[in-house]
């Protein structure tokens, strides 16, 4: 296998709504970090948001304004491969041989899975089979990093589980991808201080209108700690803080907790003003973009077209490591 791949670096985000500051710092910003250095792969992932089965136009609506935030928040298609899973469906058919070497038992321990059923979503096969295709994604390209947030750790871990078993019988096939997840934001908390989530209503917008990201602002639970006492940070107001704060600021809010005084409100204000300079110029970027829609549809296009060159390479590796290929 080729040298260069084992820098490749590769993420997804379905496109299931608006994205927020959790998926912010636990990948995408990092994804754009990554661009400069490495050889970096990024797809919007609407094979998988298929399995909670949106309706057409939201699922079509969706992944449109997911590939148009990613844009805007600075990925940059010359030096990334950035498309659309189903641009590629060569995935598919990897996730198809990957799901005939694949024990069940190793489906049915996946946790997001158990979550979504308790949360009422309704199964399905996709919806069983997601860590398959999941790990089809990262293979496809020879994946070597994924960065992700702590709540994808166990899928990639299963992609790894897949690739020991299909290297095991058919020899050095399949890159080993590692899971890339930074302490300070594997898991961002959300306005109620559980981890921050859509499913659980309590985001913070990365492009919301700013009465709706003040407000979520003003709501972050926080405790009932008199004004002369000291604070707790361990507490999701400081910690958002801390995700906009370089390290002089940092000292100094730290500070402020372990002396009397401090008030939340303040801190709060603090954080709305920091987070609308922070992503101002990526908004003015979005409303840019959002003029010329047709150009985002090329932008697309073109990923796809790189990201095929790729797969139809591992896949054919694939094929014939399998049996599949008569033309040896
Ligand atoms: P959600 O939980 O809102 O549905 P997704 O599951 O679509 O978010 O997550 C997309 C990406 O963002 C994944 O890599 C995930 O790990 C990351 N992510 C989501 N929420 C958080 C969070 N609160 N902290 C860190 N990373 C997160
Ligand atoms: N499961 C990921 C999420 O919900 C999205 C995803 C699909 C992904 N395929 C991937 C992430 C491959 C990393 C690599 O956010």
């Amino acid at each position: 296998m080729n040298e260069k791949c084992k820098k490749r670096v590769l993420s997804g985000i379905q496109p299931s709504g608006y994205l927020h500051l959790g998926n912010y710092f636990g990948m995408m910003s990092r994804m754009v970090e990554y661009q400069t250095k490495n050889e970096l792969f990024c797809f919007i992932a609407d094979f998988h948001a298929l399995t909670t089965t949106p309706s057409p136009k939201t699922l079509s609506s969706n992944t449109f304004n997911a590939a148009c935030d990613f844009l805007a928040l600075g990925l940059d298609p010359d030096k990334t491969t950035f498309w659309i899973q189903s641009d590629v469906p060569e995935v598919t058919e990897l996730a198809w041989i990957l799901a005939s070497h694949t024990g069940v038992g190793l489906m049915d321990r996946s946790t997001t899975y158990k979550d979504k059923i308790a949360r009422g979503v309704k199964s399905n096969m996709g919806l069983y089979s997601y860590p398959l295709l999941m790990a089809a994604d990262i293979l496809l390209y020879d994946s070597h990093l994924v960065p992700v947030g702590k709540d994808q750790k166990q899928h990639i871990e299963m992609a790894r589980d897949i690739v020991n078993k299909f290297n095991n019988n058919y020899g050095d096939i399949l890159v080993l991808p590692k899971p890339d997840i930074t302490k300070e934001t594997q898991l961002v908390p959300g306005i109620d201080g559980q981890k921050m989530s859509k499913s659980y209503n309590n985001t913070i917008p990365i492009f919301g209108k700013d009465k709706e990201i003040r407000k979520k602002i003003m709501s972050i639970v926080t405790d009932a700690a008199a004004i002369d006492e000291s604070k707790d940070k361990n507490a999701p107001l400081y910690e958002l803080y801390c995700l906009f704060a370089d390290q002089e600021e940092k000292n100094i809010i730290s500070q402020k907790y372990d002396a009397p005084g401090l008030r939340y409100g303040d801190v709060k204000i603090e954080l709305y003003e920091k987070i609308m300079d922070y992503f101002s110029p990526y908004r003015e970027k979005r409303e840019q973009l959002l003029s010329n829609p047709d150009d985002i549809i090329d932008i697309m296009c073109m990923g796809a077209k790189k990201a095929k060159l790729i797969a139809s390479e591992v896949l054919e590796r694939v094929r014939t490591a399998v049996g599949l290929n008569l033309r040896l």
